[in-house]
């Protein structure tokens, strides 16, 4: 197996026991690896990004020889990559709170997290702490951002004029900056999670895929989570809406199985997947991962809010372990929390549908007396493999879904 390589440390520096040398990241997982000794660094068997191979020295350390260790142990090899245990120590450390996009708004700015103080809920990093870090560097003075605009990263040398209150910018810009005219062609290998993509979605091609669209009206669930979030707060967890979405799949997937199953590579059997592993489409800084929440079918909605903290935290600081990224078995990929509507989402063989949603907006709509009220709309599309499901099956199961989502305690019934 192959690994690529960044590296903290450079020959002649100085090392101590649990100090990072250096992250490997394969296509399904990235782990730090620390040293094991107390020592100097006197060869590096990589450069930065070249592949380093399993087994194969990684680092020579040169120990100091009263410490008791023989010279046979100064090697470092490049590890297999299931250092679970390893990447949960990691994480540990790791306090700075804050979302992807904040995270790659820092990141377009050249800004350390660590610099930045976080305004939000348990210190976490807002959109607006990295504008206001950034307007001090630079003296700009910010216009108001209203909740859920997308405002773009600054180049340093850039001031922004104030905007009158009620005229703030309405036109979300994009936040990738575009590429600077040098002049020349660049070209760059695919590495890690990119690399997984190339190769998840080639495969992908080989499946006719059945596409299904319906829009949700979250008007009640928008209410109860805001009720259950404090709730959820005191015990630790964020509860976003991801957590319904993934149990109200899970209860549809009870009734049609068909969709939590993977066909063999003959087309000859079909596998109905006793275990709920659902997959949650996570855009981080190393790129798309889709890690699992495992089990949803016995998991309540606490627990998988739980589960998703957790899976968020170790993505955000790309050190998720391969289980959690693999054994998925059903996916969601919540692209809404950027923007959009209807999508086309690409199903993740080995498995056979997934589901994409869209952003949740305010909208008017009738209610059964004909009246207007402000509802809370979401589209949903789905993308099913035509080979084994049939658009009837899809469509049941989309409006079941539907159905415990714009009725949340109707899944009461049927939680175990
Ligand atoms: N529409 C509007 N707002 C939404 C939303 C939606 N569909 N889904 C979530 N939000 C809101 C949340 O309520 C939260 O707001 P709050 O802090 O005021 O409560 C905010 O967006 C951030 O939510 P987040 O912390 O990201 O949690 P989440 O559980 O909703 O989403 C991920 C988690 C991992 C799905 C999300 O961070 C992510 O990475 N989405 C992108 C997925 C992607 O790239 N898909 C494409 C694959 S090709």
């Amino acid at each position: 197996m192959c690994l690529e390589c960044k590296r903290y440390i450079k020959e002649g520096d100085s090392v101590s026991q649990f100090d990072s040398i250096c992250e490997v990241q394969s296509d399904k997982a990235s782990v730090t690896i620390t040293s094991r000794y107390d020592g100097i660094i006197r060869k590096l068997h990589y450069n930065l990004d070249e592949i380093a191979y399993v087994g194969k020295p990684l680092v020579d350390i040169e120990i100091d020889a009263s410490k008791g260790v023989s010279p046979e142990e100064d090697v470092v090899e490049t590890p297999p990559m299931s250092h679970e245990e390893h990447t949960h120590q990691e994480i540990k450390g790791h306090k700075t709170l804050a979302t992807p996009a904040v995270r790659r708004l820092a990141m377009e700015n050249n800004i350390k997290l660590s610099e930045v103080v976080g305004t939000g809920k348990d210190n976490r990093i807002l959109k607006e702490d990295i504008l206001n870090y950034l307007a001090k560097q630079t003296g700009a003075i910010l216009p108001p951002s209203p909740k859920g605009e997308i405002i773009p990263p600054l180049p340093k040398s850039e001031t922004v004029p104030a905007a009158p209150k009620d005229k703030a910018r309405k036109t979300p810009l994009p936040v990738s900056r575009p590429l600077v005219f040098s002049g020349k062609d660049k070209t760059e290998p695919i590495t890690g999670f990119h690399k997984a993509m190339v190769k998840t979605m080639s495969a992908a091609l080989k499946i006719p895929h059945f596409g299904y669209c319906d829009e949700i009206d979250l008007t009640q669930l928008v209410q109860l989570r805001e009720d259950l979030k404090p709730l959820a707060q005191i015990r630790g967890v964020k509860l976003s809406f991801m957590p319904f979405f993934i149990k109200a799949a899970s209860l549809g997937l009870l009734q049609y199985p068909i969709l939590n199953a993977s066909l063999d590579e003959s087309c000859q059997n079909v596998t109905y997947k006793a275990s709920h592993n659902i997959g949650v489409a996570m855009d981080t800084e190393q790129g798309l991962i889709v890690p699992n929440v495992k089990n949803v079918q016995v998991c309540s909605v606490f627990e998988i809010a739980s589960e998703l903290n957790r899976l968020q935290a170790l993505g955000s600081a790309g050190q998720l372990g391969t289980n959690d990224l693999t054994g998925g078995t059903f996916t969601l990929s919540n692209i809404g929390t950027i923007g959009g509507t209807y999508t086309k989402p690409v199903i993740l063989p080995p498995e056979v549908a997934i589901g994409a949603l869209g952003k949740i907006q305010i909208l008017p709509r009738f209610n059964g007396k004909g009246e207007v009220f402000k509802a809370q709309i979401m589209n949903v599309s789905w993308s099913a493999d035509h080979r084994i499901i049939d658009g009837a099956t899809m469509a049941r199961f989309s409006n079941l879904w539907k159905s415990y989502l714009e009725n949340p305690a109707s899944m009461l019934l049927d939680l175990k």
